[in-house]
Formats: structure tokens, C-alpha cells, sequence
């Protein structure tokens, strides 16, 4: 760490896996600056502070029944918990306040998700310049303000599903209309309220993006928000490893990936949120074990509808599974997609999963689910052509197909050069000079200024 500059920086991050991670790179980013750093967090998904004792960690109560804390409806879950953290947020990040002044250590800004949005109007009251941090890629943040607007115009276009969303692109039409199908007035208006808040911040950080990847995006919201912005990322590059799992990783799998082939495994996940059905475990089992190459799949406790794990696996299909692949709960994934065994990731596209491939040049097989994903997906696979896209439902024979291509045809190994190449261009701008590390020079520059 540089020697301490004097000044405190406050990072509230929002309790979600995908959130979490990089508000945690960035703690570290910050640290290895000379900024001290303390963590507001509720107690929902609070995270480890014992793997983190450089830092200071302030819980906050959040309100949450058992039933609300499980809940799989995401906006449902921020929308709760930005109704019951206001209060005891208020209160901490006060007294935060008073006792730096009697220690005489500066609390320079607030740093917190776009999607807390109570937060803006409670910084300004106690005149604390507030930067917005966020995780999805910038084109997605850029671009989904325009939902509510189609969804009160009623988008429905009947006919070439296939063709471009001029709305949205390189969504499809399809596309559009599988988030507009998710779409709720609460969704609609708390997107309005994150875009009201946002552009009345002092800065704007995409953690997890830079000009190599959304150049175009970056330039429009320049134009649009009127505020710094930074694009600092992939930031998980400058601190490779994550210390801010949520869950129980199992390190065995890198012995397991030690025993295979170079480029033979296809990785499978798909992050922290996504659920999937019983019939599309069984599609996905039957999928693999048919493909004949090694895999390593996570399926998360819970993730799997109705059923505790993988029990809805038939014996003897488990039987046959296991002579070909390994199935963890949690894996460490970036040193899953580090190593050399690692060929391709079956993935739902998380932001985060997708930089994170991206950046070890591990090409992709895009099974996206809602929401940013599926936007995220049509950079890999049409945009970037560095993945495949599984199209339409989860079958068995698709996937099959799809791993095998992948793997071992001519096709994929066109994929994997290209995904090299970007690999090489993204690693570049994190590097001394390079796009992602000049910003980060300033933002730090811009902290420093408050
Ligand atoms: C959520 C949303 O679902 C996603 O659409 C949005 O882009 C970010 O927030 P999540 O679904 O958890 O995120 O996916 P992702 O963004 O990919 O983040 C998952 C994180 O968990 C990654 O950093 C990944 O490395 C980590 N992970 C995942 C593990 O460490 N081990 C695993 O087994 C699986």
C-alpha cells in the first residue's frame, strides 16, 4: 500500500454477489492509493470482514424477513432494502461523519451502487460528494433507460424476431421483448430513480468496463450525464482472486483441472441469481455427458426450482456424469477460467463473468436469462464473435452440439484466436498508460480533489 494520503473513503455496496466483487476490487484499488476504507453493509449478505482487516466494516440492519431475504425477485429484494436502509444508513453514515472530525481524518466521498437510490438526496443533505459506482457494461446502463418508455408504448413487434432492435442494440427483437416481458411499473420506476440520482452524483465508475470494450457507450453517456465518468476496468485484473465470495468455494476443483487436457474443459455457471428448472438440469446433464468432453459445473444450492441440489439427477445418469466431469457448488471461478485446461464457459453472461472470460481469452457458449445478460450475450456472440449463442430453450441436443463445436471444431478455433486477440486488447488497457489505468489515475485524482 502507498502511504496513507489522510483521506476516508465509504463504500456501501449492494449485497448481491455481482455487486459485491467489484465494490471489493475497488476497496482494494483505493487502499493501494493511501485512501483508508470503511464498509457500510446490511446484514443481509454481509460480507467476510475477516478476510478484509485493512479496512473498517459498519453493519446496518435491513429490515428483512427470512422469507423476503430468499426471495429470487431481485427488484422486489432492492426495492425492500432500499425502503428499510434508509434510516439506519442515515444514522451511521452521520455518526461516520462526526467521529472523522473528531479523528481528523477527512471523509472524502461516498461510493455505492446506482442502485441505491435513496442515497443521493441523503449525501447532498450532508454535503458528501457521492460517486455512483456500476457493474453492468456501460452499453447496458447507457441503453436500459429506454425500457420504461417501450414498455408504456406497448413494443410489440409481431413479426422478424430475428432482426435487429433499432431501440437497443445489438439486441435483437427478440430479445427486447424477453426483458419488456419482465418488465414492472416498481422496475420501470426505480430505473428512473437510478437515472435521476446517477446524474445528479459527482461522478459516475464502471468498475468493470473500459474504452476497449464500450467505446461508443462511454462517448454517449459522456454527452448525456454531464458528470466525470471513469471506466476503470476489468478491475479484478489489478487483484487477481476474490476474497468477497458470498459462498463456500471448493478448491478442489483445481486439482480436478490439474488432470485434464489443455483447452479440453468446458466450464459451466451461471453466477449468483439465476435459477434454473428441474427439466433444464436434466437437459444440461444429458447435454454435457453426450458432448463426451471433461466439464466442471456449478450448481449453487438452491439454484435448481423446487429441489435442494442436483438429487432430481438420476443415479445412473449421475453414474456416467462422473466418469467425464465434476460438479462443486461454488467454484473459484477466475482461477477456473485462468487455467490452462479451461477451453470454453458455458455461461448465463453476468457482466462480471463475461469480463472475467473475456479477460483469460476463454471463449463462450451464451445461455443468457434476463435482464443485462441477454445484451451481454449478443456482444459475445455477434458483436465480438467470440462465443456461441444457445438460441431458444435448453435442450440437450444443442448443447451437445454447441460444447463440440466449441471444443473441437475448426469453427471454434477461429473463436478462441479471436478471443485471444481481445484478451490481449482488454489486458493492455489496465496496463501503465493503457485506456482502463489512465482513468483510474484520474478518478483517484478526482476523490483526492473533494
Ligand atoms: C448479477 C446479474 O445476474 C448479472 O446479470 C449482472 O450483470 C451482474 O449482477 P450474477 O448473476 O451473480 O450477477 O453474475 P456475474 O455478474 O457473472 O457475477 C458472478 C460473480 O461470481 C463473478 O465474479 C464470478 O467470478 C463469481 N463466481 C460465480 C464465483 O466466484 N464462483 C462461481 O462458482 C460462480
Amino acid at each position: 500500500m502507498e502511504k496513507s494520503n489522510g483521506l476516508r473513503v465509504v463504500l456501501f455496496p449492494l449485497p448481491i454477489q455481482g455487486c459485491i466483487n467489484p465494490m471489493f476490487q475497488l476497496a482494494k484499488i483505493l487502499h493501494s492509493r493511501g485512501f483508508s476504507i470503511t464498509v457500510i453493509h446490511t446484514r443481509f449478505n454481509a460480507p467476510k470482514a475477516s478476510n478484509h482487516h485493512l479496512y473498517t466494516f459498519s453493519e446496518i440492519p435491513d429490515g428483512l424477513s427470512e422469507a423476503e431475504a430468499s426471495t429470487q425477485d431481485v427488484t422486489l429484494l432492492l426495492t425492500l432494502l432500499n425502503r428499510s436502509c434508509e434510516a439506519p444508513f442515515r444514522d451511521c453514515l452521520t455518526k461516520l461523519l462526526r467521529s472523522s472530525e473528531e479523528e481528523k481524518q477527512r471523509i472524502s466521498c461516498l461510493i455505492d451502487d446506482a442502485g441505491w437510490i435513496f442515497t443521493q438526496p441523503l449525501a447532498q443533505s450532508l454535503n458528501l460528494p457521492r460517486l455512483v459506482t456500476n457493474t453492468y457494461k456501460v452499453s447496458f446502463f447507457v441503453g436500459h433507460f429506454v425500457i420504461p418508455k417501450l414498455r408504456r408504448e406497448r413494443y410489440l413487434p409481431l413479426q422478424e424476431q430475428d432482426e435487429p432492435a433499432e431501440e437497443f442494440p445489438p439486441l435483437k427483437k427478440k430479445d427486447l421483448l424477453q426483458i419488456l416481458d419482465g418488465e414492472t411499473e416498481v422496475l420501470n420506476s426505480y430505473s428512473d430513480m437510478i437515472l435521476q440520482t446517477t446524474k445528479a452524483s459527482s461522478g459516475l465508475i464502471f468498475v468493470s468496463s473500459c474504452e476497449e470494450l464500450d467505446q461508443e457507450s462511454l462517448s454517449q453517456a459522456r454527452k448525456d450525464y454531464q458528470i466525470p465518468i471513469f471506466a476503470i476496468g476489468p478491475s479484478h485484473i489489478y487483484f487477481p482472486g476474490s476474497s468477497s465470495s458470498l459462498f463456500t468455494v471448493d478448491e478442489t476443483c483445481i486439482q480436478w483441472l490439474d488432470k485434464q487436457e489443455d483447452n479440453s474443459v468446458i466450464y459451466v455457471s451461471f453466477g449468483s441469481v439465476v435459477n434454473i428448472s428441474e427439466s433444464e438440469l436434466l437437459e444440461i446433464a444429458w447435454g454435457l455427458r453426450k458432448s463426451d468432453q471433461p466439464f466442471l459445473w456449478v450448481v449453487r444450492v438452491g439454484m435448481v426450482n423446487g429441489t435442494k441440489w442436483i438429487e432430481a439427477i438420476p443415479e445412473k445418469l449421475m453414474d456416467r456424469l462422473e466418469e467425464k466431469g465434476k460438479i462443486v457448488k461454488w467454484a473459484p471461478q477466475q482461477d477456473v477460467l485462468k487455467h490452462r485446461a479451461t477451453g470454453g464457459f458455458l455461461t448465463h453472461n453476468g457482466w462480471n463473468s463475461t469480463v472475467e472470460s473475456v479477460c483469460e481469452g476463454v471463449p463462450m457458449i451464451c445461455v443468457p436469462s434476463v435482464w443485462d445478460q441477454l445484451l451481454n450475450a449478443r456482444f459475445v456472440s455477434d458483436v465480438w464473435m467470440v462465443g456461441l449463442h444457445l438460441e431458444g430453450r435448453i435442450e440437450r441436443n444443442k448443447i451437445e452440439r454447441v460444447v463440440r463445436k466449441l471444443l473441437l471444431e475448426p469453427d471454434g478455433e477461429v473463436i478462441r484466436e479471436r478471443m485471444k486477440l481481445l484478451a490481449e486488447k482488454v489486458g493492455r488497457s489496465v496496463k501503465q498508460n493503457g485506456s482502463a489505468y489512465r482513468s483510474l489515475e484520474r478518478l483517484v485524482d478526482h476523490i483526492s480533489s473533494f
